[in-house]
């Protein structure tokens, strides 16, 4: 079974998350953020988000999900599926954070237990996506708005349909 766990995304106002490997913004203050969500945690990616970043976090486990059956990187723990990851990230004691890129959001959002969600105040193009979020599933807990290069508006929702496996500092 799954541990508890967070997504944790940005977006555009028009859903757009990525283009090409890349992020299409650079926001004053919104790694920062990301940063005091995530630290000490457990980071599920996808092999394209791994590859954009680059490199292992610090202060965090990174856990890449790949098909390739002999993908490795130095600091970085490779699954073959996103169940053998999250067992893992279970055993880790750490909270869990599912961070990218379009397809883990996809194949995760629907049983996460919390959602971080930075919403940008621009729309930009681009071609990967923030999934369709089941929003009649999540409660909204906390809305903090923040002004920078570009204004953002971080929020928190949790899922009511769902109680939690183990303790996040999410809570
Ligand atoms: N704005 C944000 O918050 C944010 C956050 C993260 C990423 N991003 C952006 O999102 C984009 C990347 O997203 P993406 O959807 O293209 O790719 P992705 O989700 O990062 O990675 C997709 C890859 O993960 C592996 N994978 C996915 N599902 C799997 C499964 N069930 N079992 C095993 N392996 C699986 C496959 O790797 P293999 O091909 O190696 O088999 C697949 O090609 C980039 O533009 C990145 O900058 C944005």
């Amino acid at each position: 079974m799954n541990p508890s766990y967070a997504i944790v995304a940005a977006r555009s106002r028009n859903h757009v998350i990525g283009r090409g490997s890349d992020i299409p913004w650079q926001v004053k203050g919104e790694q920062a953020l990301f940063k005091k969500i995530t630290d000490g945690g457990c980071l599920v990616m996808g092999r394209k988000t791994f590859e954009s970043i680059g490199r292992p976090l610090p202060g965090r486990l990174t856990l890449i999900v790949t098909r390739q059956l002999d993908y490795r990187r130095d600091g970085c723990e490779v699954f073959d599926s996103i169940d053998t990851a999250m067992a893992f990230a279970a055993s880790s004691a750490r909270p869990v954070f599912v961070v990218g890129g379009g397809e883990l959001y996809a194949a995760m959002i629907q049983d996460a237990h919390w959602v971080h969600l930075t919403t940008l105040d621009i729309d930009v193009s681009g071609d990967v996506y923030f999934p369709t979020f089941p929003m009649n599933h999540f409660d909204l807990v906390e809305t903090t708005h923040f002004e920078s290069n570009i204004n953002y508006i971080y929020q928190r929702f949790v899922n009511r349909d769902q109680e939690p496996l183990c303790r996040t500092k999410t809570e």
